[in-house]
């Protein structure tokens, strides 16, 4: 089997030993389908390990950046708490109305926020409200640091912040790349060499959706 064969194969096998069938989630993934959206967003198997990290890190607050059509917000918006929270950001408003949709069909409404604009104008807004407990970086590549400095602001000492899309099938290592993707996850990674404010650590993930990373931090 060629690798990406292999890595589809063994992720599908993955998630019929793992991972129930969820009418909530194939209905947001056909709408997202439906709707022409990009089909980017996580895997199963990474949703539910958000879905996991939400829930071992105990969050009642979650911070996501990209909604795109809520699939990653409707694993995390599972984990949390009666009272809890999560304000995902979006830039797109078609996205973020696909989004509204998909969050009624799985009875998040009540817990989500999904505010559109540019991340960057919107995360300013945020900085009066109680810390978030954890926070999701996966809008475009090319202001992850920006992202990551906001998700500093916005946390508490304890607080997880996990960065989607970090290795891109390998181009982040690679100097003279011309996607500025790939550039924008070699400044986040300079900035991070140099950062005192977090413990973190980087993991390679193979699967359906091809070669990429997280990464994982947690802030001081
Ligand atoms: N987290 C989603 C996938 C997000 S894809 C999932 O896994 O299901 C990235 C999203 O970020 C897209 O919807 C894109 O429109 C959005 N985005 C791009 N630039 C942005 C910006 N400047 N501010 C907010 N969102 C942005
Ligand atoms: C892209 C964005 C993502 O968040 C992702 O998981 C994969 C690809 C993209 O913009 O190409
Ligand atoms: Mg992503």
């Amino acid at each position: 089997m060629r690798n990406q064969e292999l890595w589809s194969a063994v992720d599908e096998y993955l998630i019929e030993h793992l991972i129930p069938a969820d009418d909530a989630l194939d209905a947001a993934l056909k709408a997202c389908e439906g709707a022409g959206l990009p089909a980017i967003g996580v895997s199963a198997c990474l949703g539910k390990l958000l879905q996991l990290l939400v829930r071992m890190q105990g969050a009642r607050r979650v911070l996501e950046i990209g909604t795109l059509g809520g699939y990653s917000t409707i694993w995390m918006g599972r984990a949390l708490p009666a009272g809890g929270r999560l304000v995902t950001l979006e830039v797109d408003p078609q996205h973020a109305a696909v989004a509204e949709t998909n969050m009624a069909r799985a009875g998040l409404s009540e817990l989500v926020d999904v505010l559109v604009g540019p991340a960057l104008e919107t995360l300013p807004t945020l900085a009066d409200g109680e810390p978030f407990d954890f926070v999701f970086i996966d809008a475009d590549k090319v202001n992850t640091a920006a992202y990551f400095d906001w998700a500093l602001q916005l946390t508490r000492p304890g607080s997880v912040i996990v960065v989607d899309n970090v290795v891109r099938k390998g181009a982040v290592i690679d100097a003279v790349s011309d996607d500025a993707n790939a550039q924008g996850m070699r400044r986040f990674m300079r900035q991070l060499a140099t950062e005192s404010r977090v413990d973190a650590t980087g993991i390679q993930t193979v699967g359906t959706k091809g070669h990429d990373g997280l990464l994982i931090a947690r802030v001081r």
